[in-house]
Order: C-alpha cells, then structure tokens, then sequence
C-alpha cells in the first residue's frame, strides 16, 4: 500500500458482529445444526405488488437517474402516507428520499452536525450510530440507561447529558436492540427538555409498523413543540420487508432537508429509480401484507418472551415493537459466584458450544445483555431458546 488509510477510517470501528457472521457461516458449512437469532431483518419474501412494481419498472424505461432528493410521485406518496396513517404533516419538499434508512440518517448527520458538536445518544443503541456520529466528525455523548426503566431515557438523565455544544439528540423508538418504544406521554416528559435545548431530535422510527398488543406510533414530530426541531427517520426496509432495495426517507423542515439533498446530490445522485417505483406501491396501497407480517411478529414475540421470562436471573422487558430481546445475563453468572464473562464470550460460547447465533449487546453499547432476534419460525425459537437455557442453567451449576 502506496499510503495507510485516511485518518477517518481508523477512527471508526470495524463491525464485531462480523466475526460471528463469518464463524456461523463456516460452522454451517461443516454440517453442525446451527440455529441463528442473530439477523436484524425480516424473514419475508418482499409482498408480491411491491416487486410487481420493481419489475414494471425494470421493463418500462424507469431505469434512469432520478430527482436527487427522490422522485416528485414518491416523495407525494409519502407526504400523503404519513399523513393519512402517522398524523405528521410533511410536504414533499420536507421529503428525502435516500438508499435505506442508514443513508437518511447519515445525511442527516453530515448535513446537521459540525466538527466537535455532541450528539448524545442512549445506550443501547442501534450499532451504527456511534461511528454515523463521528464519520460527521460529532462527538458521541452516551446515556445508559437499564431494563428498570425499559431502557427508556428520562427528563432528568437528557437533562444532565445537554451541553451548550449538543447538537443533536438521537431517539430509536421502537429500539433496536431493546424493542422497548417512547409513548406520546414518555414523549411529552422529554419535550420541555428537548424544547429547551437548542438542538436537533432524530428521531429513528423504521420501526413504526412493527408494533403490539394495539400500540400506535408515537413521534416527537407530533408535539407542536418539537415538530420544527424533529428529523424523521423511516425506512421500507422492515415495514415491508424490503432491505436489500435499499430505500429510506427521512422528513424534516426544508432547509436541513435541502442540505442533506444538496449532500446525496453530490454523493449518489439519487437513489435506485426502480426502488423509489417499487416504494410508491409499498407506502400507497393497500397494508394487509404489512398487517400480516406484524401478526406473525407478534406470534413469535409472544412465543420468544415466554421462554425467556423464565430463565432464571435474566431480566428483560417485553418487546413492545420491532423484532428482539434483549435479555440482561449477567446475573447468571454472579448469582452463581462467578465473574461474567462479558457479552462477546457469551455470544461464542452460544455459537460455538450450542451452535445458536444471537448477537452480543457489547455492539449495540450495552456489555450485559445479548440480542435474539424472532425474525425465525416458531421451531428455531423453540429449540434455540431451549438450548440457551441449558447453556443458562450449567453456569449455575
Ligand atoms: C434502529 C435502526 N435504524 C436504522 C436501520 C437501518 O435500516 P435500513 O438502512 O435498512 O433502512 C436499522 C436496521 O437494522 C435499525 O435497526
């Protein structure tokens, strides 16, 4: 190599998760019965009109480079899906239309934060945030919070965390890893915080249409308060079982948008063409492939938190939306005397000694639990679950 890799490549960690990627990988290819709770997307095929769209467009000549911010007829679609479904007034030139919803958040980010400005963040969190904040050269501020409180973040914890240099104040709601979501009333607490704080909320709701037991989505968009300073994140990866098309959108007050716009403009061009046609089918028509899915999420989480709420000393709240546990361990092994040996070990020895994948919640900023994803059928819950709880009971043993 002529010269090593920019400073900014150093500065930002490697996945860890990959690791355990690859030896679930290798292990499967040697024939061992590997289950795996370990992926972060849905186990569904695409709903058949949604990838009717995508091919339409293949065949029609929608092939070409786009509007960069999207196109105008799916930027409307969705003005008018979040308004119809969400109560969230966005025009179109509210709208950005980006390759999933990591690139919204991204250029949100870039287009948000400047060098040294914090961006507090709490723990856990999805496990991209923390190197999103200083690819924009931010500097994450993290605030941990527990399963007591499901994780949420309170008034008093945002209060103390706020500087005159925070920029901005990332909420997931429903969580990836906790699967625990803010409701209007959690909301209202933070907002004479958030108000007071002269400073960005991103808001990352991909997982808005993942929900149970009869909740709604709740944003801080929807405070009045809150509605100006608010960056909306979503995405039609997980609503629709569409993450390898690669389409996000984000909404937010015309000026930040336009600078995340002018950002993408120069980065990408604009998303996929055949993604954006094959997305106006997804947020317009009609939801009950969308319901579907939810409905079977909701059968494996009812199923997944059965099992896990009795293995004894683990703690963990019950999945409100998305699709995770995230159960807290650690208590295993002090009950029994012994040290913990801390998430990563854990999450190799369940791979290794009961050939059962889950990822390890030092990723996602929070070493005392692991992460179990329901995106499985029924019988690899059940006996993946199972093994856990043997693996579980011989450290107490
Ligand atoms: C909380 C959260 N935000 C954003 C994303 C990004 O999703 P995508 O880029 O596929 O839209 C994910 C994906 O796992 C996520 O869990």
């Amino acid at each position: 190599m002529i010269h090593p890799p920019a400073d900014r490549t150093t500065r930002i960690a490697s996945s860890l998760t990959l690791e355990i990627v690859a030896r679930t990988a290798a292990l499967k290819a040697e024939g061992k019965p590997v289950l795996s709770l370990s992926v972060g997307e849905p186990d569904f095929e695409t709903p058949e009109p949604i990838r009717t769209a995508g091919k339409y467009a293949i065949d029609h000549g929608i092939t070409r480079y786009t509007e960069a911010r999207g196109t105008l007829e799916l930027r409307k679609a969705i003005s008018e899906k979040l308004s119809r479904e969400q109560n969230l007034a966005y025009s179109p030139e509210q709208i950005l239309v980006s390759n999933g919803g990591k690139h919204v958040i991204t250029n949100f980010m870039l287009a948000a934060i400047n060098p040294g400005d914090e961006v507090i963040l709490p723990a856990p969190y999805f496990l991209a945030y923390p190197e999103l904040i200083k690819i924009a050269e931010g500097v994450p501020v993290i605030i941990e919070t527990t399963p007591e409180s499901r994780y949420l973040v309170s008034p008093a914890q945002l209060e103390k965390a706020l500087s005159p240099r925070t920029k901005m104040v990332v909420l997931i709601t429903p969580s990836n890893p906790t699967s625990t979501l803010y409701t209007k009333g959690e909301l209202e607490a933070l907002a004479p915080v958030l108000a007071k704080a002269n400073c960005w909320i991103l808001s990352d709701e991909v997982y808005e249409h993942l929900l149970y037991d009869g909740r709604t989505q709740a944003s801080p968009a929807h405070l009045p308060e809150l509605y100006g300073r608010t960056l909306y994140v979503s995405s039609c990866s997980k609503s629709y079982a569409m993450t390898g098309w690669r389409l996000g959108y984000g909404a937010g007050p015309k000026g930040i948008v336009a600078a995340a716009a002018k950002l993408q403009s120069q980065m990408t061009s604009s998303p996929s063409a055949i993604s954006q046609h094959a997305a106006v089918e997804a947020v317009s028509n009609d939801q009950r492939d969308r319901e579907h899915m939810r409905e079977v999420f909701q059968k494996r989480r009812d199923l997944m938190y059965a099992l896990v709420e009795k293995w004894p000393n683990v703690k963990a709240p019950k999945p409100e939306g998305a699709f995770y546990v995230f159960p807290r361990i650690d208590a295993v092994w002090k009950q029994a005397g012994k040290p913990y040996p801390g998430s990563l070990t854990v999450s190799k020895q369940l791979l290794e000694e009961e050939y059962v994948a889950t990822m390890p919640g030092a990723v996602f900023g929070d070493d005392l639990a692991i992460r179990l994803s329901f995106a499985a059928s029924e019988d690899t819950i059940r006996e993946a679950c199972g093994r856990i709880e043997g693996f579980l009971q011989r450290q107490m043993e």
